[in-house]
């Protein structure tokens, strides 16, 4: 972490550091339509490619930070072990904040999206914690500097600080200073994302594994850039648009062939359970029935459903389990 908070250090010097009791803050949790697979650098979590997602609204992470004498963390009332995973990694990144006093935090943290199964929970928290850091000293940082400093935490946390559609740029530069995210413009307010909760459990294997080791062993991953390229400038036509169909279609695609890249990994990595497949078998039989109903999933085995509006109750009646997000409102 010794680049990142070189980084950081260049950014917080110049800023004001106002004193506050604590700071509060919420984060929606966001899916890529077009995903971010595969790092440049490891440390800085600089991705190979441009990646592009929209929010999930009210779903995901609530924040809030004060000093302490010690650094306790809370996450959904349960006080984290701190020799835990998770909160080595959360000690780490606020290692990077913690300014020329050395302060200490307790972070509470509470999830209305799924923790650790691919509903993006560790995106929404960092970014909520992003937001509450700069709440509770004052910072006047702009949301560009806030979405590098959140994808140091983790790589689509630089995406959740935005409702709806949201491009992070690649970059670059070595110091990331060109990797940063920013929202898309866009009144399409009748999207809607479908969250299918296939197993709520922690998954076999981190993301951030699964994508380390496609890209170092799988044979599929050299197609990955040319696919990204490509579906980034579908997806952006779309939206300017406001064509559902090319949308839902060219996300799935891209979805799957993600998918296909970790298949081809060595060992293999696969999320997907026999519940998933039956899930992504009845989206597909929908559609070929006349719904305009398209999905995507992450590095996990859930499954998210792209529906507009119009729709809603007929997606409901054939998931009748299905959570909706508003990409809009939170
Ligand atoms: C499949 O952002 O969790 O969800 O940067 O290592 O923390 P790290 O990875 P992370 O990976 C997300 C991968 C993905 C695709 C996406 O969100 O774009």
């Amino acid at each position: 972490m010794k680049f990142c908070k070189q980084v950081v250090d260049t950014y917080l010097k110049s800023c004001h550091w106002g004193e506050n009791e604590s700071g509060s803050a919420y984060a929606p949790a966001n899916i890529a339509l077009c995903k971010y697979w595969g790092k440049r650098d490891h440390e800085l979590n600089l991705p190979m490619t441009d990646s592009l997602s929209i929010s999930l609204g009210s779903y995901g992470s609530h924040c809030t930070i004060s000093l302490s004498n010690q650094d306790a963390y809370v996450l959904n009332g349960n006080t984290m072990e701190k020799d835990s995973p998770f909160a080595q990694r959360l000690r780490d990144f606020l290692d990077l904040f913690r300014g020329a006093a050395g302060y200490h935090y307790r972070v509470e943290a509470t999830n209305t999206v799924a923790t650790s199964a691919g509903f993006a929970s560790s995106a929404s928290g960092f970014a909520a914690l992003v937001l509450a850091l700069q709440q509770l000293h004052g910072w006047d940082l702009n949301p560009r500097v806030l979405s590098i400093f959140a994808r140091m935490g983790s790589g689509s946390a630089s995406r959740s600080l935005w409702n709806g559609f949201v491009h992070w740029h690649a970059g670059t530069l070595p110091d990331g200073s060109d990797s940063f995210a920013e929202p898309i413009p866009s009144d399409w307010k009748t999207l809607r994302v479908g969250l299918l909760t296939i197993d709520a459990g922690r998954k076999v294997l981190p993301s951030r594994e699964a994508m380390n080791r496609t890209v170092i062993s799988s044979a599929l991953y050299a197609s990955w850039p040319q696919q990204v390229q490509h579906d980034l400038i579908t997806l952006q036509q779309a939206i300017a648009v406001k064509d559902f169909d090319i949308l839902g279609a060219c996300a799935e695609q891209n979805a799957m062939a993600m998918h296909a890249t970790m298949l081809a990994a060595r060992p293999p990595v696969l999320y997907w359970q026999s519940a998933t497949v039956a899930a992504l078998h009845s989206v597909w039989r929908a559609r070929s029935d006349g719904l305009r109903l398209y999905c995507t999933m992450d590095a996990g085995p859930n499954v998210k459903l792209l529906f507009t509006a119009d729709c809603q109750d007929a997606v409901c009646e054939q998931f009748p389990e299905m959570q909706v997000a508003n990409p809009w409102v939170q």
